[in-house]
């Protein structure tokens, strides 16, 4: 029988993982089957426990459910410790373990894919919610010369900069304080775009060369990386990326061997081009 995985979400219906993991187990010649699921907003924990039940190894979690995740594991990475979050569970004899691979995703997207390497680069952080907290671990291990948040409420930049305070001075502030400076990478971690909203981002933000990149995706260019070409940023890059890279490292984490990511990004391109 093949080993049985899922991801729960809410909504979930649209969800890329159950293709993606299908490609990844075809490349590695791994026998599991993986599912999409959707848990009700007040029964994550119920949804889980039936799923490993019905024998379920491991699981991806996305929207709303990572913080719920993180509170219901028995041991946690150290990187979802420091997230506050987890997108990946594996189910043990009688212990739940988590770990968050977003921040893995992102790097290996940004260093790999985009050939775009960290070390030495003035980085910005935009946002100062769950996704920007689960990626900022990964980047600051990355080494890059300064690492910035820039957020609405300067006073959620600062806190989160704080929990990061032994690993590495992290400057914070809302958009305002950035005037003046540049970056060699800029990323979007904010849900503004969600809402129609653009960002008060003060002009001159991206360095000759910079990168500027979105953790949401979609069909064509995302209101983020529109303003950030008109902006002067020199790369763009969405979050499609990323989706596939923190997928990958789950699977590792799973199954012990990390997939090719190229050839399932180029293919998910395609499909979100046609
Ligand atoms: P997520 O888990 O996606 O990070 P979240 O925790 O609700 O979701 O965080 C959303 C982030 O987007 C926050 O940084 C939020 O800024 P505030 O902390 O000031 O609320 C940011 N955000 C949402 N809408 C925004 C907007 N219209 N302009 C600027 N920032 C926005």
């Amino acid at each position: 029988m093949s080993d049985l995985y899922a991801v729960f979400g809410n909504p979930i219906a649209h969800s890329k993982s159950p293709l993606i993991h299908a490609a990844f187990a075809r490349s590695t010649g791994q026998d599991l089957i993986y599912e999409a699921r959707l848990a009700p907003v007040d029964g994550f924990a119920a949804a889980v426990a039936e799923f490993v039940a019905a024998g379920g190894r491991g699981a991806n979690v996305t929207v709303p459910f990572k913080e719920e995740a993180f509170r219901l594991c028995d041991e946690l990475s150290p990187r979802a410790a420091r997230a506050g979050a987890v997108n990946t569970l594996r189910f043990e004899k009688s212990r739940v373990f988590g770990d968050n691979t977003d921040g893995a995703g992102l790097v290996a997207d940004i260093e790999g894919n985009l050939a775009f390497p960290l070390p030495g680069k003035r980085v910005l952080l935009l946002g100062a919610g769950g996704a920007a907290r689960g990626v900022i671990e990964p980047l600051l291990a990355a080494r890059p010369a300064a690492l910035a948040i820039a957020n609405r409420s300067a006073d959620k930049a600062e806190a989160l900069a704080a929990l990061f305070a032994d690993m590495a001075a992290v400057d914070a502030g809302d958009f305002a304080k950035m005037a003046g400076r540049s970056f060699d990478l800029v990323i979007n971690a904010t849900s503004a775009s969600l809402s129609g909203n653009a960002l008060p981002l003060p002009e001159g933000l991206f360095a000759p060369g910079a990168l500027a990149y979105d953790m949401m995706y979609g069909k064509g260019e995302t209101p983020f990386l529109r303003q950030a070409r008109e902006q002067g940023a020199a790369q763009l890059a969405d979050g499609l990326g990323m989706l596939v890279g923190q997928a990958a490292e789950a699977f590792a984490v799973w199954r012990g061997v990390r997939p090719a990511t190229a050839p399932v990004l180029a293919g998910l391109r395609q499909a979100l081009a046609g």
